[in-house]
């Protein structure tokens, strides 16, 4: 064959009328949800998947996956956009392929349990709305919390997809817990209760390509529904694990567009497009349209969304996943807190202690949010314990674990750590053996009573009842009832452009800078104020325009007991130039002096002191979550007298004497820094 003709084989193999294949491997595309969600921190808005959702649909993919896992929650937060709307708008364009979305057990789109009727009624709306396949999944792999919401899925006619949470104690599967029998029998009892396909969930792109072959041919011969792998790409793995997969004999594999592929996302649709062409698994797509989908997502989308796109590094994958199996945003959390601390020098301590509290915790999947979960109190040990004690922080979502509230564990959870965090429990120190949302009271009614008339249909309801706080807010912004903040607000490709030019002219040199004010030199008796406005913190250096300080002021704080104040003499604040600009938190402040000591200092001239007694200090950055006690109350060592909250785990604080809580210096939603004096006991 001369290359003339090879040219015009291939030309005329690239057309979809090419031969189908035997068994053609089925697609599921899923850039509209997992792919902006892993590139792009789930920003993607509606009217950016609508230039090509048309196109889209002419691919032949087997679903397009546009709605769940984080979208409910970033669309109503961040892009004031309603979740609902969504589904209904692409189905006006996407009119072929069936939608599907990711439903996180009786977690629905949240990151708790909800309760059964939320759950009931969510279902129903989303398969009204035009939902078809629902891939559902659980962290911990039980599928009690399934029982709610599949016969919900059935009754309305959809795809039940049950998911297996791919995870790993070895480099590779085998071990105790995730060997091959387990994903056997996991696949079993999904067909049992009903499945429609099943999937493994690979969600941190741990899963070897020879793995993904033996998992895959052995539950093929135990079901009869179709197969599908879910696999990030995170490691670097996942293309190859397709691949074997294919040769194993899956159904369905997921991928994504080549701009939503690759990173922490999926592999890209089109290399495989390629790679099968000519095999008894090929897809049979166009692969110049999809090119041509490439090319408006390159030009009329993508610009809009690089900004979010980490680029802190050049390599695409991230090796730490091969080397500790820590999923990319566990990873990402880890450092930041142990940062926020000023402690990144623990990072191998973490590393070395996660296996064994992962252990203790009953070697749950590392998935949201039990990779949370571990991950945090990890860190907690490794800043808190000492040789005497261990799990001296025990974060209220581990005392829900420990509790029952998220299901039954692979193994079973170490005794004493259990008993040590149920001790005092609020829901009862006996754990509990039954499906979790038994436990839970119906939250419907109460949700409607709270909402009332702004919640005009079941959908709005739903949204609030899902999300309390910004579910309202979206509420009123929805209704015209609060104005519309400028930051929830899309940007156009114009003002990306207008941008652009500007970093262009910067890099040129062709800026002009304002000149900068300089700042006078601070003098000996400059003095350093801590502000507290609204919760928020800040440092502000004040220093008297010629002349000594008469001072004579003392900052109200909204958020503490009133003290005795001295009379306010004249005020020269507002006059004074600030030797510092007033910064938000995050720098080390002084512990904040009591309210009463404040009101020695306006007398004296000096430094705030404290009550005398023992400080209970924030051990880390964080907002107070609640206040357990308060002035005047006794405690016993140990007694919770504040929650505060860190990396969206709560730390509930202890007494460290028995004694009289002397001061409370916070309240609830204040945030506080590392070191500063919450309480006081003496
Ligand atoms: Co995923």
């Amino acid at each position: 064959m001369s290359d003339h003709d090879q040219l015009k084989l291939t030309a005329m193999n690239y057309a979809p009328d090419r031969p189908k294949a035997d068994n053609p491997v089925k697609i599921e595309d899923l850039s509209l949800r997992d792919g902006h969600q892993s590139l792009f921190a789930t920003r993607g808005r509606t009217e950016d998947m609508i230039p090509v959702a048309e196109l889209m649909d002419q691919v032949g993919f087997w679903a397009m996956e546009v709605w769940g896992g984080a979208t409910f929650d970033t669309m109503h937060r961040f892009l004031n956009e309603d979740p609902w709307e969504r589904i209904r708008t692409l189905k006006r364009y996407i009119k072929k392929t069936p939608f599907s979305m990711l439903l996180r057990g009786q977690n629905l789109v949240g990151y708790r349990n909800y309760a059964d009727d939320v759950a009931e009624v969510f279902v129903e709306r989303a398969a009204e709305n035009g939902m078809d396949i629902f891939r559902t999944f659980d962290a911990l792999n039980d599928y009690r919390n399934f029982e709610t919401v599949v016969p919900v899925i059935k009754r309305c006619g959809k795809h039940f997809q049950g998911c297996i949470c791919y995870s790993l104690t070895e480099p590779r599967l085998g071990g105790e817990v995730y060997n091959i029998d387990y994903y056997v029998s996991k696949a079993k009892d999904l067909q049992a209760m009903g499945a429609d396909s099943v999937c493994i969930k690979d969600m941190a792109g741990l899963i070897a390509p020879y793995d993904a072959y033996a998992i895959v041919k052995a539950i093929k011969q135990v079901v009869t529904v179709p197969v599908h792998l879910h696999s990030h790409f995170t490691s670097g793995m996942s293309a190859m694990s397709h691949l074997k997969a294919i040769e194993a004999g899956v159904d369905i594999v997921d991928t994504c567009m080549s701009p939503y592929a690759f990173r922490t996302s999926h592999p890209a649709i089109e290399p495989l497009v390629m790679g099968l062409i000519g095999t008894n698994r090929d897809t049979g797509f166009d692969i110049r349209l999809l090119a041509r989908i490439n090319d408006i997502l390159e030009k009329q989308v993508m610009p809009k969304y690089r900004h979010l796109l980490d680029d802190t590094k050049m390599s695409i994958i991230d090796i730490n996943v091969l080397l500790h199996q820590t999923p990319g945003g566990m990873l990402s959390n880890l450092v930041n807190q142990l940062r926020e601390m000023d402690k990144l020098d623990k990072i191998d301590e973490v590393f070395k202690e996660l296996p064994r509290v992962r252990r203790e915790l009953g070697q749950v999947p590392l998935v949201t949010p039990t990779s949370q979960i571990v991950g945090i109190q990890t860190v907690n040990n490794v800043l808190f314990d000492d040789e005497n004690e261990r799990y001296k922080m025990i974060t209220a979502q581990v005392k829900d674990l420990c509790y029952g509230l998220y299901g039954k564990t692979a193994i079973p959870i170490d005794p004493e750590v259990q008993k040590k965090a149920l001790k005092g429990y609020a829901r009862g120190e006996e754990p509990i053996t039954c499906r979790p949302a038994e436990v839970l009271e119906p939250e419907l009614p109460k949700a409607k009573k709270e909402i009332g008339d702004l919640a005009v249909d079941t959908d709005d309801l739903i949204t609030y009842a899902l999300y309390p706080v910004t579910g309202k807010r979206f509420l009123n912004w929805k209704y015209g009832k609060e104005p519309v903040p400028e930051e929830v607000r899309p940007i156009t490709l114009e003002q990306v452009h207008q941008r652009q030019e500007l970093v262009k002219k910067a890099l040129a040199g062709e800026l002009v800078e304002k000149p900068a004010k300089e700042a006078p030199e601070k003098s000996a008796s400059a003095r350093t104020f801590n502000v507290f406005v609204d919760g928020e913190y800040f440092e502000v250096g004040v220093d008297e325009v010629g002349g000594s300080p008469v001072l004579s002021y003392i900052q109200q704080m909204s958020m503490m007991p009133t003290a005795p104040m001295a009379p306010m003499a004249a005020v020269p604040i507002a006059a004074a130039p600030m030797a510092a600009a007033p910064k938000p938190a995050p720098a080390a402040p002084a512990p904040r002096p009591a309210p009463e000591a404040k009101a020695e200092a306006s007398k004296a001239a000096a430094p705030a002191g404290a009550v005398s007694g023992t400080p209970l200090t924030a051990p880390m950055p964080g907002m107070i979550v609640s206040v357990a006690k308060n002035v005047g109350d006794t405690v016993e060592k140990g007694d919770t007298v504040i929650v505060l909250e860190a990396m969206k785990m709560e730390n509930a604080l202890p007494a460290p004497v028995s004694g009289k809580i002397k001061a409370i210096n916070v309240a609830q939603g204040a945030s506080v820094a590392k070191g500063a004096v919450l309480a006081v006991i003496g």
